[in-house]
């Protein structure tokens, strides 16, 4: 099972979103992939995918369903966890939850390829937790120029925490050109101020068919597929499918 976080450095850059569809891109070809709603700010990945699961976050927190049992079926052939509020007094509890809630989540690699972490953005120590749980981090900006001040801010934080954390950053409303344009400023003072390097997944162009999806409560990538924003997509999920091959590669 390979674990990615999906953070931004500022709310509503397309964060739930993107990490619904790119689930949604994974499971196309096959894997078995679960959405987590790791954000405890504004939790609303069921209100995204448009399903109501009948257990949720809080079930586990009170010890009546285990993380497996409370997965739910959701669109696009995905397993979805929902209820995110429930996560700050599972982080209040005591070690002895918490270790029963890590070894809940190690078992959900029996039925999951990839667990998607749906997390709140910003910088506090509940939303670096679910990071440090991560193999690959996924950070999202939009072109606006305090979307990425405020996602050097987050990287920075990121690797205070954990100087070898894996950032790959994904432009989400700009086309490719603008994204790889603003990739290589956003490296370049990575490098300058931290001395360290973040790679580039790519860009989602600004699709008026994602917006309306999210409106209809569905995902974009399995209502309009030829739509732009799934092609651009489905294109990141290809690069990330990649990144479980090599991690296998390197278990075995
Ligand atoms: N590529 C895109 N093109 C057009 N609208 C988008 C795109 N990505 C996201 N959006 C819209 O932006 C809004 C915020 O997205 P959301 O995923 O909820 O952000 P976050 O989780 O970061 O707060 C939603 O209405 C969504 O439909
Ligand atoms: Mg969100």
């Amino acid at each position: 099972m390979l674990t990615i976080a999906i953070t931004s450095g500022k709310g509503g850059v397309g964060k739930t979103s993107f990490s619904a569809n790119l689930a949604a891109a994974l499971a196309e070809t096959g894997a078995k992939t679960t959405v987590f709603d790791a954000d405890l700010q504004l939790a609303n990945l069921d209100i995204a995918l448009g399903i109501t699961p009948e257990f949720n976050l809080q079930h586990v927190v009170a010890e009546q369903k285990t993380l497996s049992e409370i997965l739910a079926d959701a669109p696009g052939g995905i397993k979805a966890i929902t209820g995110a509020s429930a996560v700050p007094s599972l982080m209040r509890a005591g070690p002895k939850k918490l270790n029963l809630f890590f070894s809940q989540l190690a078992d959900l690699s029996k039925s999951t390829d990839f667990l998607i972490f749906d997390c709140a953005a910003g910088l506090e120590n509940r939303v670096l937790s679910f990071l440090k749980l991560s193999d690959e981090i996924i950070l999202v900006a939009s072109p606006d120029p305090t979307s990425i001040t405020d996602a050097y801010a987050t990287a920075k934080t990121i690797f205070r925490r954990r100087p070898d954390a894996h950032i790959h950053v994904v432009f989400n409303q700009a086309t490719a050109h603008e994204g790889q344009k603003l990739f290589k400023m956003f490296e370049k003072i990575i490098w300058s101020y931290l001395h360290k390097k973040v790679e580039y997944l790519g860009s989602v162009r600004f699709d008026q068919m994602a917006a309306l999806a999210t409106r209809k409560r569905e995902l974009v990538v399995v209502q309009t597929p030829d739509a732009k924003a799934s092609q651009d997509i489905r294109a990141l999920a290809q690069q990330v499918q990649q990144w479980r091959t090599q991690n296998l590669k390197k278990a075995s």
